[in-house]
């Protein structure tokens, strides 16, 4: 059993990355393993954690295992979680109580935690105490050993617990089974190093590690191959791409690369403002593939709180910024993270976070409620806003958000915008896809267009939604 501990998620050395390749010949042997047998995977995280779904996928297909979306009917249950706020921990355990009674009234079920929760300590010990009927945890860190842990855990009646708490190794070569045929997931960076005051996931993730060009461009080469259109390069604070490596080679730089292999189009999440360069202003600009939509948290509108948060920048700097990513990228869309209710804030930062929404008009915001996870330095500051004040200035900050994603979505009425086709809408006989500056769009369309990249004429517009048709 080798369990999670804070401590050692801790610690930042600088010891050398490894980078590591997934192994295929050591499958050999367990290729059958999951033969007959079906599995059910739920996400409950970012993107990176959707892109770890991919990967489990891929290995348990590698042993034979078929995927089905009814928990009830499968042999073997995966929750991949995610740690950032409590509402997904309720989220989970209450999975685990009806994974309970499934293996009470049937055998050969097989249950496993993974991702972020996996990490904690906490919750490591109280799956112990209170859901020791699992029978398998495993970390965001070794992934790559599933195959061996499965084989443990099928054949062992205790609960398997591998949660490596170190600060991480770079993978290369995992299998993947993407969701999409037409737009991917990217890893360029892995884990945080930026430690902001209320934040789990540099305890999660481990430190900053970037994997190396040459891989990143090759997987985008043989993407553009296979005829995807779309990549998005992920990374927790992907602009601080390349700063653990020997060189000056940073984000700019591997946009740059990545435009020249001629993917029709570019996005990458999420920008810490901090590491947001003039280069990569310029790149942006100069690269029709790489789309105009930046997603770049400002947490708070008050210096204070902001400080407070570990985010090192004050409200003054993030509108500098924010300006000038406006005036030198033509019709460039930005959006937002906020978290309301942070230990300190009074009525007046709140409302000084009203006012920098107000004054920035952002193109759409996600907003959150304060959560103090362990191990973090926020949770072992006083609280001072009660719940119902956090409910209170979500919604009163909801309001306005929502009010100026209308106002900026109201400006496409009549306009013809680009759309890449990427999934069938809710309603019959449409298609649903995204424009470059990231916003749904539902268009009639035949599922034969699907991956097609077609201008659409915009004739109605929702809060969170445009319809329109298609122009040839
Ligand atoms: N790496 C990204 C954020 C990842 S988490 C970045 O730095 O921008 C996504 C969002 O969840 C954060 O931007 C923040 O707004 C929110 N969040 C993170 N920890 C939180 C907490 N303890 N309580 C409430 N919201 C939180
Ligand atoms: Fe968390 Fe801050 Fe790192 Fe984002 S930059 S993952 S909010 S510590
Ligand atoms: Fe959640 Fe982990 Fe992502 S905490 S937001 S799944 S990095």
């Amino acid at each position: 059993m080798l369990k999670p501990n804070l401590s050692e998620a801790k610690k930042r050395t600088n010891k050398e990355v490894l980078t590591k390749s997934f192994e295929y010949t050591k499958l050999d042997n367990l290729k059958e393993l999951g033969s007959g047998k079906k599995y059910f995977i739920r996400t409950y995280g970012c993107q990176m954690n959707e892109h770890d779904t991919e990967n489990i996928k891929a290995i348990l297909e590698n042993m034979s295992y078929v995927e089905t979306d009814n928990y009830e009917e499968a042999n073997l249950i995966i929750l991949n979680t995610c740690a950032i706020r409590e509402n997904v921990h309720n989220k989970v355990f209450g999975m685990l109580g009806r994974i309970k009674n499934l293996k009470e009234n049937k055998d050969d079920v097989i249950a496993a935690v993974c991702g972020c929760m996996a990490q904690e300590e906490v919750v490591v010990n109280e799956i112990l105490e209170k859901y020791n009927y699992l029978d398998l945890v495993f970390g965001t860190h070794n992934i790559h050993n599933l195959p061996r842990l499965l084989e443990k855990a099928v054949s062992k009646k205790e609960i398997e617990i591998e949660v490596i708490s170190g600060e991480g190794s770079v993978l290369e070569n995992l299998p993947v089974k993407r969701d999409s045929k037409f737009k991917a997931w990217v890893n360029v960076m892995l884990g945080c190093d930026k430690f902001c005051t209320y934040c789990i996931v540099p305890y999660t993730r481990g430190k900053q590690r970037s994997r190396n060009k040459d891989n990143i461009i090759s997987e985008i080469k043989q993407l553009v191959e296979e005829g995807y259109s779309e990549v998005t390069l992920l990374g927790q604070n992907v602009n601080a791409y390349g700063k653990d490596l020997e060189g000056n080679y940073g984000l700019s730089n591997l946009l740059n690369d990545v435009a020249k292999t001629k993917i029709k189009r570019i996005r990458f999440v999420t920008s810490h403002p901090w590491d947001f360069t003039d280069d990569m202003i310029a790149t942006i600009k100069s690269n029709d593939n790489i789309m105009p939509y930046i997603h770049l948290p400002v947490q708070s509108g008050s210096t204070k709180i902001l400080k407070s948060m570990g985010r090192m920048y004050s409200k003054e700097e993030y509108m500098t910024l924010f300006n000038k990513i406006k005036s030198n990228i033509n019709n460039v869309t930005i959006t937002t993270d906020i978290i309301v209710g942070f230990p300190g804030e009074t009525e007046e930062d709140f409302k000084e976070t009203i006012d920098l929404v107000e004054t920035c008009k952002f193109d759409s915001a996600f907003t959150f409620a304060f959560s103090a996870r362990v191990g973090t330095p926020a949770s072992k500051m006083k609280e001072t806003v009660s719940d119902e004040t956090k409910k209170r200035r979500l919604n009163e900050l909801n309001e306005v958000v929502n009010k100026y994603a209308k106002i900026a979505n109201d400006k496409y009425l009549g306009k013809t915008v680009s759309v890449l086709l990427e999934k069938e809408s809710n309603k019959e006989g449409f298609l649903s896809g995204y424009t470059d500056t990231m916003k749904l769009v539902n268009v009639k369309a035949s599922e034969e267009m699907l991956g097609q990249i077609v201008y659409v004429y915009i004739n109605d517009v929702k809060t969170w939604s445009l319809n329109g048709e298609i122009r040839s």
